[in-house]
């Protein structure tokens, strides 16, 4: 029975890429969602063919599914970042009619479309902005379930993959209902609070980068994921350097300066991690030019793109934030550090998209 659930889930998953790769009309697709109507015909119960989430399992026909492959766990997630958490099939469904719901689940945001032999079960999102609801309220939330994240990692235990993922949903979210980026990063009050704050925070400055840049779905849901995995090196570098309220030594920056190599190490001993998180993890202290740290003794070594992403957003909201060894500075202030630094620390392209996507929905002068 297993391995029929799993070979239902493997056609519908592939099917999906075939979509988000080619087109909805692509023969494969249709040819999949047959294969995958014909594999159900012997998995319903009563009836029925329900997968809902919980946790990072599935649970089918109210029974938890032991067996997990690529496909198992590409599927949670997909239906995890359409904010989809249960799903249900009835006999009789045709393959057109399968085929339409994976083309909404491949190409559309949330899923809209009715269908006769299919119901899903959505999760509310918290908004912020539009809908009258408090941002800050649900930043802070945000805050709490990422230091929650970053407190209890060690090197020998899962990240909480789950809870990050559910961040990210409520990032995209909340930036569909307030246009506004500076409205929607948290300030950061305490220094305690510091690094988780400034996690989120580089997490919604990246996906807002990254939208106006066209990026949609799953790389955008990555871009998001690295920016709040950006600094998980820090957890290993010793709370005396980490929470120092004064200037570092030499030392102390000898130490810091690990947090980059400490991050893709741990991220690399995890499964499920988006790659790009481990190599933003990495490469967010080196510069376009091929300075900054980690040093590389490959010669002309340039940034991965989403690395140089995140480092613009690290760069902005380092300095709007208040440090033990200087001040906040205004936005148009830090704008013209980046002008700048343009073609020497950061993307030139990048920096120009930025700024003129932060003037667009901000007023501020420079
Ligand atoms: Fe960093
Ligand atoms: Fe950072």
């Amino acid at each position: 029975m297993s391995e029929k659930i799993v070979e239902f889930i493997s056609d519908v998953m592939t099917a999906i890429s075939n979509c988000s790769l080619y087109t909805r009309e692509h023969p494969a697709v249709m040819h999949l969602s047959e294969m995958a109507v014909a594999v159900l015909d012997s998995l319903f119960f009563e009836d029925k063919f329900s997968v809902a989430l919980f946790g990072d399992s599935l649970v089918i026909n109210e029974q938890r599914l032991p067996a997990r492959n690529m496909h198992v766990s590409s599927f949670i997630k997909k239906l995890r970042r359409k904010g989809i958490d249960k799903v249900v099939i009835s006999r009789g469904v045709t393959a057109a009619e399968l085929k339409d719901f994976i083309a909404e689940i491949a190409l559309s945001d949330r899923i809209t479309g009715t269908y006769a032999h299919i119901s899903s079960g959505i999760i509310e999102v918290k908004l912020g902005g539009g809908g009258g609801g408090d941002i800050g309220a649900v930043m802070n939330e945000n805050i709490e379930k990422v230091k929650e994240v970053y407190q209890g990692v060690s090197r020998f235990k899962r990240l909480d993959m789950v809870g990050l993922e559910d961040v990210v949903v409520s990032f995209i979210t909340t930036l569909k209902q307030e246009a506004n980026v500076l409205k929607v990063v948290s300030p950061i009050k305490a220094h305690s609070e510091y690094t988780y704050a400034h996690n989120n925070n580089v997490a919604v400055l990246s996906i807002f980068q990254a939208e106006t840049l066209g990026v949609k779905h799953d790389l955008l849901h990555d871009i998001g994921m690295a920016g709040l995995l950006h600094d998980i090196g820090k957890m290993f570098v010793p709370a005396t350097v980490l929470e120092k309220e004064a200037k570092l030594n030499d030392d102390e920056w000898v130490e810091m300066k690990k947090h980059p190599v400490y991050g893709a190490m741990y991220l690399a001993t995890l499964p499920d991690i988006p790659k790009y998180a481990l190599v933003a993890a990495y490469e967010h202290h080196m510069k376009f030019n091929g300075l900054g740290y980690p040093a590389t003794r490959r010669k002309g070594r340039t940034q991965h793109i989403i690395s140089q992403i995140i480092s613009i957003s690290d760069f902005f909201d380092a300095l709007r934030t208040d440090r033990p060894y200087r001040k906040a500075l205004d936005v148009p202030v830090i704008v013209g550090l980046l002008n700048d630094s343009a073609g020497k620390d950061f993307n030139p392209l990048l920096v120009e998209n930025f700024i003129r996507a932060l003037k667009k929905v901000s007023i501020f002068s420079s």
